[in-house]
């Protein structure tokens, strides 16, 4: 048995994940904004299996919050073995760019809230030496592109960042895990023509991110097919990146 925090618990592919975990009869403590949804989604995990479910309302971007939110988790489930970060938003680019103060309150939510809860989860499983730090980043992290350059900005300083706490914390036997999901059919996308081999269903990603942690990989692309197609965009050089329409 485990027992993991979830922030972010009612998005779409974290309930997909804790469906999965439920069964497995782990213990959950669930992170959000949304207390309605919160208590709705904690009824269904406890029926589908959990060990224990507790709720904690909170939006990501209460930073004076997030220290109070591990301590919670830690009395109400007697350890932490992993945290899970599931939060995010996908913005309008074009408002991005027309006002920073959106800019910046985007890359809030997906970048800073992650990385002062990751600071938070790493001290903590350094000092237990032992824990789980698994978090959805994206694709859109790994190039900048002029449609959605704000998100992937701030996606990809969550990667750089998992990525140097895994180099500090793999001495001390703790666990990071970066997930990098493509085109996923959830309320985030619902705005977005959909249809195509590309895009995968929130319960697809969800098996994908519990067998990542299971298998302690480093970093996962979900489906696996993004490791290619980012790997050919990544090395487009720039000269002719900058022309395309991407
Ligand atoms: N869908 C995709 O194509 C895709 C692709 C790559 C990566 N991702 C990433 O996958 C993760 C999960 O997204 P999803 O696709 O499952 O979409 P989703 O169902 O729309 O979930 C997004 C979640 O983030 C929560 N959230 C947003 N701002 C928050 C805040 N300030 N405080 C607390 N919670 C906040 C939302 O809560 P409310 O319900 O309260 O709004 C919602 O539960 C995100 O990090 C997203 O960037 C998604």
């Amino acid at each position: 048995m485990k027992n993991w925090i979830i922030v972010g618990a009612t998005s779409a592919i974290a309930e997909s994940v804790c469906r999965l975990w439920a069964t497995r009869g782990y213990k959950l403590f669930l992170v959000a904004r949304n207390e309605g949804k919160l208590q709705q989604i904690a009824q269904d995990l406890k029926v589908r299996g959990a060990a224990q479910v507790d709720t904690f309302s909170m939006d990501a971007n209460a930073f004076e919050l997030h220290g109070q939110c591990f301590e919670t988790a830690q009395k109400s489930m007697g350890k932490v073995d992993g945290i899970f970060i599931a939060h995010g938003t996908l913005p309008d680019q074009k408002a991005c760019e027309t006002s920073f103060n959106v800019a910046r309150a985007e890359i809030e939510t997906n970048a800073l809230s992650v990385i002062s809860l990751c600071t938070i989860a790493a001290n903590h499983f350094e000092q237990q030496r032992q824990g789980d730090i698994a978090v959805i980043s994206s694709v859109a992290g790994d190039r900048g592109r002029q449609s959605n350059y704000v998100y992937g900005a701030a996606k990809g300083m969550v990667s750089v960042f998992l990525q140097g706490l895994r180099n500090r914390l793999a001495k001390s036997g703790v666990h990071v895990l970066t997930i990098k999901p493509g085109f996923v059919d959830t309320p985030m996308t619902a705005s977005i023509d959909k249809g195509g081999p590309l895009w995968a269903s929130a319960d697809q990603v969800a098996a994908g991110i519990v067998k990542s942690v299971d298998k302690k990989c480093n970093v996962v692309y979900l489906p696996w097919f993004w490791w290619i197609i980012m790997n050919i965009i990544r090395h487009i050089p720039e000269f002719i990146f900058k022309k395309m329409k991407l």
